[in-house]
């Protein structure tokens, strides 16, 4: 079981920060840190956030004399408190007033479930143990329950127990954004519905999104008795409170449950949210109940979605936690939310919870996994087109452009200023730049559609927006005479620390190779696409979204004709054009300082230089290319724009450009495994093993307490099974490529895949795959180039050399 937890052995404050990031418990509608319950919101070590999907609000803020407006992932009001005192006493129990003598904390990873167990003596040298139990339940998405079990060890006596939910919360999780308005919550009532139950109700300022929290508190003593006191608070608009004045005896345990619910205007199914709320918390069951209920879910989630690795390092654990993570971001309640998936999760404030191009990152796990939940996540795309179609206008373009930042309806979220903390400067931020996202979503549309053969999808939602992203791309791209190719102007690649030229006054680079590649890519998919639908449906899309046979003809040329800056037309592609103009950057010196993962955008702009002057990425950037395409349909894309580009060239790009990479963004490492995997199997373990640790060891110093990784942690996972499995779904068929590193002995995991479950085991001598349970189709498997057909109840096994 071992392998299911991540356990904590003793209180550390200052680790304190990490672990309620990596302990936050979420069932895909909201999520809570793992902060105590006795504990409240402080600069440094305890921040209880509580963060509900699309729960986005706008402010306004004065910077530099300018308002500057930033929509947010709200900090919702907290429904942990849950304390005691001795009655007659001043202070309330909390860690650091108390010595400390038993500390453990444990996340259960299969359950769902987050324990403490505490033991402390106060001031009166009085010792009493708690253990407190939470989960959020993947059963019911409006629940959440803890428990305490308190046991005076030495003492007997009377107690207060207060048990309250707290609306005077606000966003300031994160240091950078603390000088930024941070109020979202206008308090609107708090009251008590029964004996047992209390709520609040409260209301973000600009979005107006409600929400109603009700707790249902109840104290069990041994032996049984009913003979304690209650009292409710509710004076405070903004907070309310239940007090529980009972005695206790010495060394028999006390037990309480607080059973929460939540429901907020978002919410499908509901007429009035207090009333539905006060209404079903009484219908509920035990805490014992709900948890029963809730771990039946979790064990159905991870009967399909669970992989098994026999290595070293830890990695069968933290890949657990990494996909423990992402469904508790996303699960089966998130259909129907209308919302995407955000980079940091539900488990902190880094970003403001907007959604960017890491679903590239996530999405080839949940199509072998939960089909249906990348379907909703690309509709929260679909959704958005209008905003889209109205942003590439405004830019004097045709289609649809996609925000680099996005969060409520589709804007364009980018912050335009940053502060960088080593320098303490705002700075313009421009890496709004980013169109590549547009590929990114079309590239998720086709990869969906290949994991799943939705036809209905993509003739319905799919092709709408592949096709608005090709016209984008189509009318950004312009004709240049002396090249006699298509070119891209103005834009910024993955890699973050160039956005501009050393000597230039306008944001933009020409010609980011990865931006352009992806470009030619999405026009020949909707090329392609057109031969799939139906002629009634494209007929249709073409008039609905003003494609021309022209347009068309233009998507053709664009196809074969678009330019790829080379070094020295050498076989190195440029990241931008001018690249190769950029100095060399002192990698020893500033990695002897501040280690191998740094942001030096921000390093150098505190010593007053500028990143932009050096061969110094952020992450990888040309070297995406490698990751999404095989190298057959990277080299036929190549060859189509009229490039030749050999295996070989590969490699020597990997190199030249690993040489030159900071990893100042975990999604790097991913990138980087994930090209040698084949190469180089020994740098790329290494580099997958420093992906695995980013948020468990806070690889970035920092960065995780303010929000997982969920890009990097759904990275690690999909480097298996499409890195080191080496599946890859081309022409109608799965194609495996096995490239098990020698640290892992197996790989056995489980893959939805056309409808069918496939189980693949993988060892260093044998490929072994059962075709579980599937509709009647066939399945075409490919290895070694030859490909084999298999059908539901066959088992085959492959010798692998
Ligand atoms: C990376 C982006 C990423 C974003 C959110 C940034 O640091 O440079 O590529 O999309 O973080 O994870």
């Amino acid at each position: 079981m071992a392998e299911w937890k991540i356990a904590y052995d003793s209180w550390k404050p200052e680790e304190q920060p990490l672990r309620e990031a990596l302990c936050t418990l979420g069932n895909g509608n909201f999520a809570t840190r793992g902060a105590a319950e006795e504990s409240s919101a402080d600069e440094k070590i305890n921040y209880p956030g509580t963060y509900l999907a699309g729960g986005f609000n706008r402010l306004v803020s004065k910077v530099s004399g300018k308002d500057i407006e930033n929509e947010d992932l709200v900090n919702w009001p907290n429904w942990l408190p849950l304390t005691f005192r001795h009655t007659g006493e001043e202070g309330w129990f909390e860690l650091s007033q108390v010595e400390v003598t038993h500390y453990r904390q444990e996340l259960d990873m299969y359950q769902g479930l987050l324990t403490r167990q505490i033991q402390f003596r106060d001031s009166q040298n009085r010792e009493t143990h708690i253990t407190s139990r939470r989960f959020l339940s993947m059963a019911n998405p409006h629940v959440a329950a803890l428990e305490w079990e308190l046991t005076p060890q030495n003492w007997s006596g009377e107690i207060e127990v207060r048990s309250a939910l707290d609306g005077r919360v606000k966003n300031s999780g994160v240091a950078r954004y603390r000088s930024l308005a941070s109020q979202h919550l206008v308090p609107l009532e708090t009251g008590q519905h029964n004996d047992e139950t209390i709520f609040l109700l409260t209301q973000t300022t600009q979005s107006h999104i409600r929400m109603a929290q009700v707790a249902r508190t109840r104290v069990f003593v041994e032996p049984p008795s009913e003979n304690y006191k209650r009292e409710t608070k509710t004076g405070d608009k903004a907070y309310t409170e239940q007090l529980l004045r009972l005695s206790c005896k010495k060394q028999h345990p006390l037990r309480i449950e607080k059973v929460v619910m939540l429901y907020t205007s978002r919410d499908f199914a509901v007429s009035e949210i207090k009333q539905e709320a006060c209404t079903n918390v009484s219908r509920l069951g035990s805490f014992s109940q709900l948890l029963h209920e809730h771990c039946r879910t979790w064990r159905h989630i991870w009967d399909r979605c669970d992989l098994e690795i026999a290595s070293n390092h830890n990695a069968q654990r933290i890949l657990r936690l990494h996909i423990f993570h992402l469904l508790q971001t996303v699960s089966g309640n998130t259909v129907d939310l209308d919302v995407g998936v955000p980079a940091r999760g539900l488990h902190g404030e880094a970003y403001r919870g907007h959604i960017f191009w890491d679903e590239l990152f996530i999405f080839p796990f949940l199509n072998l996994r939960l089909p249906e939940l990348t379907r909703e996540l690309l509709m929260y795309r679909y959704r958005r087109l209008p905003e889209a179609r109205y942003a590439a206008s405004q830019a004097g373009y045709r289609g649809a452009m996609f925000p680099w930042q996005s969060g409520s309806n589709g804007r364009e979220e980018s912050q335009v200023i940053h502060l960088n903390p080593e320098s303490g400067n705002w700075l313009p931020d421009n890496t709004f730049l980013q169109r590549h996202i547009n590929a990114a979503i079309a590239y998720n549309v086709w990869q969906y559609y290949q994991s799943t053969t939705d036809l209905e999808f993509l003739s319905f939602y799919g092709a709408e927006m592949i096709f608005d992203i090709a016209q984008f791309w189509s009318t950004i791209a312009t004709y240049n005479e002396q090249k006699g190719r298509f070119e891209i102007l103005h834009v910024v690649g993955p890699d973050e620390y160039h956005t501009e030229y050393p000597d230039s006054e306008e944001p933009g680079l020409r010609n980011n190779a990865y931006t352009n590649v992806m470009a030619a890519w999405v026009i020949r998919c909707a090329l392609g696409i057109a031969k799939v639908l139906d002629n009634t449906r494209l007929e249709e899309l073409y008039e609905k979204l003003h494609i021309s046979a022209d347009d068309r003809s233009r998507w053709e040329d664009i196809s074969h004709k678009m330019f790829v800056p080379f070094i020295e037309d050498g076989s190195i592609i440029a990241q931008f054009e001018g690249y190769e103009q950029l100095q060399e950057f002192d990698w020893e010196k500033y990695k002897k300082k501040h280690g191998e993962s740094m942001r030096l955008d921000r390093i150098l702009e505190s010593e007053g230089d500028n990143v932009n002057k050096y061969k110094a990425s952020k992450q990888a950037d040309v070297i995406m290319l490698f990751y999404l395409f095989s190298s057959e349909e990277l080299l036929a894309l190549f060859q189509s724009l009229g490039y030749e580009l050999t295996e070989k060239d590969i490699s020597a790009n990997i190199d030249y450009y690993e040489n030159r990479t900071s990893h100042g963004s975990t999604l790097s490492k991913i990138v980087h495994s994930w090209v040698l995997a084949r190469s180089d199997r020994k740098r790329s373990w290494s580099n997958f093993l420093e992906a695995l640790m980013s948020d468990v060891s806070d690889v970035q110093g920092g960065t995780t307490q303010e929000g997982i990784h969920l890009g990097a942690m759904a990275g690690t996972v999909d480097l298996l099974q499409r890195g080191y499995v080496g599946l890859d779904i081309r022409e109608n068929v799965l194609w495996l490529n096995p490239a098990l590193p020698v640290e892992v002995s197996y790989i056995k995991l489980q893959l939805r895949y056309r409808g069918h479950w496939l189980t693949l085991l993988l060892t260093h001598q044998k490929l072994l795959i059962s075709v579980d349970k599937g509709f009647t189709k066939k399945v075409k498997i490919g290895l070694k180039g030859q490909v084999h057909t298999l059908q539901t109840g066959d088992k085959k096994e492959f010798e692998i050399s």
